[in-house]
C-alpha cells in the first residue's frame, strides 16, 4: 500500500535554509566509477534516495564491497575484471539511470547478468542504449528487441564506434563512453544538444583520458581507473522545489547550501532570472569537480517566458516545477521541444496538464510540451502522483499556494530522490 498524504496550509510563508541532499546523478555515478576502478573510492554527500540505492544493491550483487555509513559510502574494488557473474537478477527499481549506464559497463564484460525494474522501468525505452551498444558488439536480449525490461546480457569485447546522438541524453551518452572504456579504439559521441556532462567530469576524477571539444567527445578504450574521493554536491533538481516555492509563497525567504551549479544542470536558474526571479547566487569553488553555490531566493514578482531549444537537456527534470511556477506568472509561458518528458518516470506531459488543470490552471499539453496562461489562482483539490517524484512534489508545493487542501494519491515515491523532502518543507514553514 502506497501512502497518501492531504496537506493544508493556512497562510503560510517560508523562512530558513537548507541543504538539499546529495545530487543523484552523481552518487550513481560515483558507485559505478568506484566499482570499476581498482582500489578505495570513499563518496561524501552520497544520495541516499531509493534509485542511489537500488545502483549500490546492482553492484553488491556483483561481488563489490559497499559499506554505507550515513551519507559516505566506501567502495573497495579490485576492478571490473573483478566482478563475480551474479546468481541473481540485478534489480534497479525505479531507476532508468541505473537500468541504462549499467547496460552500457555490463555489455563489455565477460559475464552474464539479466536486469529488471519496477513497472515504470518496465515501460521506459531501452533501445535507445541497446541500439548504439549493438553497434559497438554488445549481446543484449530482451521484450520488444531489447526495448523494454527484463534485459539480458552477454557480456563481450565490444569495439569502438563514432556515435552521433538522436537525442539529447545523457544517459545514452553515458552508456556507449562507459562501454567505451572496454574497448580497444578510440569511442566518439557527438552531441547536438549538450546534455549532462557528470560521467565526462568524473571519469577524469578517476585518473581517465576524454576529450571533450563542442560537442564531440571523445574516449580511448581500455584505461585504467584507480579509487578516488568524491565529493557529492547537492541535486539542483531537488533545490528547484524549493527554489519554486520561495518564488510564488508570499513573505518567503529562502537559502539553499551547497547546490551543485554545473552548467549542464543549471537551466532552471536562467529561467529564474528570466521570468524576474529574486535570486542571489554566491559561488563556493568554481574549480571543483562539480561546482557548487549557495542560492537565496525571496518571493519574486514573476514574468511569463518561453522555454525552449537547448536549454531543454538542461532542466528537463525541472519542467513540473517550472509549469507551477508558470502558473503564477504574468501572461503566457510556452513550453516546447520538451517530447523528451513522455519517457520519463511517467508521461511527465500529461502529468503536469492534468494535475495542475484539477488545481484551476489554464494549461493546455501540446506534442513536444505545455502552454501555460498566468498568473491564476489556484485551489486544493485530490491529485495523483503517478508513482513519479517528481510529480509527487510538484503537487506538494502547490499545496502551499492553495486556501483549501490538497490530497496526493502516493508521496511514498518521492524517496526516489529527495527521502528528507517533508522534513525540509516543514522546517521552512512558518505558518
Ligand atoms: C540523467 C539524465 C536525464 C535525467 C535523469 C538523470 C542522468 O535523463 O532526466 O533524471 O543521470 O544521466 P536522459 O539522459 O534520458 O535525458
Amino acid at each position: 500500500m502506497t501512502k497518501s498524504q492531504v496537506l493544508h496550509y493556512i497562510k503560510p510563508s517560508l523562512n530558513g535554509s537548507i541543504t538539499v541532499p546529495g545530487d543523484k546523478s552523481i552518487s550513481h555515478r560515483s558507485v559505478m566509477f568506484g566499482a570499476i576502478a581498482e582500489g578505495k573510492t570513499t563518496v561524501s554527500g552520497f544520495l541516499l534516495g531509493e534509485d542511489c540505492l537500488s545502483t549500490i544493491d546492482c553492484f553488491r550483487k556483483l561481488g563489490v564491497e559497499i559499506e554505507i555509513d550515513d551519507t559516505n559510502v566506501t567502495i573497495n574494488s579490485a576492478g571490473i575484471d573483478a566482478w563475480e557473474e551474479p546468481k541473481e537478477v540485478l534489480y534497479t527499481g525505479n531507476s532508468g539511470t541505473t537500468t541504462r549506464l549499467m547496460l552500457g559497463i555490463l555489455s563489455g564484460t565477460n559475464l552474464h547478468t539479466v536486469m529488471t525494474g519496477d513497472s515504470s522501468i518496465g515501460k521506459r525505452p531501452m533501445r535507445r542504449v541497446a541500439d548504439p551498444l549493438r553497434l559497438m558488439g554488445a549481446q543484449i536480449s530482451g521484450r520488444a528487441n531489447g526495448q523494454f525490461t527484463p534485459l539480458a546480457i552477454q557480456g563481450t569485447q565490444l569495439k569502438a564506434i563514432d556515435y552521433t546522438m538522436p537525442v539529447a541524453s545523457a544517459q545514452v551518452k553515458s552508456a556507449i563512453l562507459l562501454a567505451g572504456l572496454r574497448t580497444e579504439g578510440i569511442t566518439i559521441v557527438r552531441e547536438k544538444e549538450v546534455s549532462r556532462d557528470h560521467t565526462e567530469r568524473m571519469l577524469k576524477q578517476f585518473g581517465g583520458n576524454i576529450q571533450v571539444d563542442n560537442g564531440v567527445i571523445s574516449l580511448a578504450g581500455g584505461q585504467k581507473l584507480t579509487g578516488t574521493h568524491v565529493s557529492v554536491p547537492g541535486d539542483i533538481s531537488s533545490a528547484a522545489f524549493f527554489l519554486v516555492a520561495g518564488a510564488i509563497v508570499p513573505n518567503s525567504e529562502i537559502t539553499l547550501h551547497n547546490v551543485g551549479v554545473n552548467p549542464t544542470r543549471a537551466g532552471i536558474i536562467e529561467v529564474l532570472k528570466e521570468m524576474g526571479a529574486d535570486l542571489s547566487i554566491m559561488i563556493d569553488d568554481e574549480n571543483a569537480a562539480e561546482p557548487t553555490a549557495t542560492l537565496t531566493i525571496k518571493t519574486s514578482s514573476l514574468k511569463a517566458t518561453t522555454i525552449e531549444g537547448d536549454i531543454i537537456p538542461r532542466l528537463i527534470d525541472e519542467i513540473p516545477i517550472l509549469a507551477l511556477l508558470a502558473t503564477q506568472a504574468d501572461g503566457t509561458t510556452v513550453i516546447r521541444n520538451a517530447e523528451e518528458l513522455k519517457v520519463k518516470e511517467t508521461d511527465r506531459i500529461v502529468a503536469v496538464v492534468d494535475e495542475l488543470k484539477k488545481l484551476g490552471a489554464k494549461i493546455e499539453a501540446t506534442d513536444d510540451g505545455m502552454i501555460i496562461h498566468g498568473p491564476s489562482k489556484l485551489t486544493g483539490s485530490s491529485l495523483k502522483s503517478y508513482g513519479d517524484h517528481r510529480i509527487g512534489m510538484m503537487g506538494a508545493i502547490s499545496a502551499l499556494i492553495t486556501e483549501s487542501p490538497v490530497e496526493i494519491d502516493d508521496v511514498d515515491c518521492i524517496a526516489v530522490s529527495y527521502p528528507t523532502f517533508f522534513n525540509h518543507l516543514d522546517s521552512l514553514i512558518k505558518e
